[in-house]
């Protein structure tokens, strides 16, 4: 019975200790994308624009869903098969999801956003004012290892053209989408890589390509 006893406060105050770790893995499980309606495609074109002004108002999750479904989700399940194009279909871009929660993955195919860490790193995204107070800020990052590219490989200019092609589609699909919905957005070269990279846990084969800013636009 003592011996029962001695071993129960040990696996005790390791399951206590293991809690907050639980915890802090917090994914985001996003609603269904609603895939139909918005403004019609020529009206959308009409409005998109970027904006670099934003309240500091959130995005609704099934806003949140929709855009990310716009961007880079799957249309075609059978083939598993996306909203944006890729060369080869190589599918190498992740899309990073920097929120005041924290920094997620989305997981297309799960339909939610996983967690990376619990930081707000939404102002490590970029170098400009706005980007630390907008809402959401989504980092285009090419995970080489789908070029066979391992760690410490030399990546070609033809990988990363690839791969920055590749993220213009996905971000011009954001941009649509956020003009559909009268949300702003703005694409941005201007991303502190070396100092991202790191924060985001990214390996060396991992390489941010652009960043885009979303958010409700001041009126
Ligand atoms: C590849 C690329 C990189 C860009 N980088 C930035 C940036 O770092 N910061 C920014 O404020 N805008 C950036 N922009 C947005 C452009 O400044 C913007 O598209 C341009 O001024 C035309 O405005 P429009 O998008 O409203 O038509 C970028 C656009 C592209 C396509």
């Amino acid at each position: 019975m003592k011996k029962k006893k001695l071993l129960i406060y040990p696996i005790l105050i390791i399951s206590l200790l293991l809690v907050p770790v639980l915890l802090s893995a917090q994914d985001i499980i996003l609603p269904a994308p609603v895939k139909s309606g918005g403004k019609p495609l020529m009206d959308a074109l009409n409005e998109r624009q970027s904006l670099r002004e934003y309240t500091s108002d959130n995005l609704s999750l099934q806003q949140l869903s929709n855009l990310l479904w716009a961007g880079w989700g799957i249309n075609r399940l059978a083939d598993m098969k996306r909203t944006a194009p890729s060369a080869r279909n190589l599918q190498e871009i992740d899309v990073y999801v920097a929120l005041k929660s924290g920094l997620y993955l989305y997981d297309a195919q799960a339909g939610k956003l996983k967690q990376i860490n619990n930081r707000d790193i939404r102002k490590l995204t970029g170098t400009q004012d706005f980007v630390g107070d907008a809402p959401v800020n989504l980092v285009y990052v090419a995970d080489m290892i789908k070029r066979d590219k391992k760690e410490g490989d030399e990546i070609s200019d033809n990988d990363l053209l690839m791969s920055y092609a590749n993220s213009g589609f996905i971000s011009q699909n954001i941009y649509l989408y956020c003009a559909s919905e009268g949300l702003g957005s703005v694409v941005r070269g201007l991303v502190p890589r070396d100092q991202l990279a790191p924060e985001m846990g990214l390996r060396s084969n991992q390489v941010i390509i652009l960043a885009q800013t979303v958010g409700v636009p001041v009126k």
